[in-house]
């Protein structure tokens, strides 16, 4: 490969879903764009019936049903994802709404090869319910994390982040969907810093170059001009 072949070749996603797919859209959309420094290769879907993989299909993306109930083991169904990744050829795994625990020998062969996203300012509210739980807390402010996976659930590096404020009439609805806008574009935002070979994880931290300190945990300079709550 030529140097100038390398600059042009783009970060190889792999993205694992359970169902809506509104992330996968998100970044669907963001690699239909021709200057983005990533491309989706493959989309699988623990569940067949997942509205995820009809978004994939319909951007001609290539997709792949690894239902976790034909499996008796988590590690064969494991093993049949990673191998459906390898094949690909994928760089960087990305869980999107994907609801299967990983075990620690799947994150640990992509370790720093794997995020997810979800929908909080990690580490607070791991798990699920996430929206009713900030409700019934009365907290101010909850938000979105995208972080490297570690074998903890909900747990790893921090690459960037979204506050979103709780408004005091919100239901889980309404919070979800405030949030899941920030979700968005925080999902992109990261994999393009990935993509742009600018994030990197150390002493359990992510520094990211190119980026001025006090705006790289929230939203970046080129989407903050956008953001309805500043
Ligand atoms: C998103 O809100 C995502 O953050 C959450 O599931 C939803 C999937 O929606 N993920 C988690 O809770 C993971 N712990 P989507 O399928 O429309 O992207």
């Amino acid at each position: 490969m030529t140097g100038e072949e390398k600059k042009r070749r783009r970060l190889r996603l792999g993205v694992l879903i359970s169902g809506r797919g509104s992330n996968l859209q998100a970044l669907i959309d963001a690699c239909a764009q021709p200057e983005f420094p990533a491309e989706i290769v493959l989309v699988i879907s623990n569940r067949p019936e997942a509205a995820g993989l009809a978004r994939a299909e319909t951007a001609g993306i290539a997709t792949l049903v690894v239902d976790h109930r034909d499996f008796r083991e988590r590690e064969d169904f494991e093993n049949a994802l990673n191998a459906a990744l390898k094949d690909a050829g994928v760089d960087l795994v990305c869980l999107a709404g994907f609801m299967r625990i990983l075990n620690p020998d799947f994150v640990n062969r992509w370790r720093d090869r794997l995020i997810n996203i979800h929908p909080s300012l990690l580490p607070a509210y791991r798990g699920l319910k996430t929206h009713e739980r900030v409700i019934a807390d009365g907290v101010r402010f909850t938000g979105a994390t995208v972080h490297f996976v570690r074998p903890e659930m909900d747990d790893g590096p921090i690459i960037l982040q979204a506050a979103v404020p709780v408004h005091p009439d919100d239901t889980p609805d309404s919070l979800a969907a405030r949030v899941l806008e920030y979700e968005h574009r925080i999902y992109v935002e990261a994999v393009r810093w990935i993509a742009e070979g600018r994030v990197r994880v150390s002493g359990g931290k992510v520094r990211i170059s190119g980026v001025s300190t006090p705006e790289y945990g929230l939203i970046s300079p080129k989407t903050q001009e956008a953001d309805p709550t500043r």
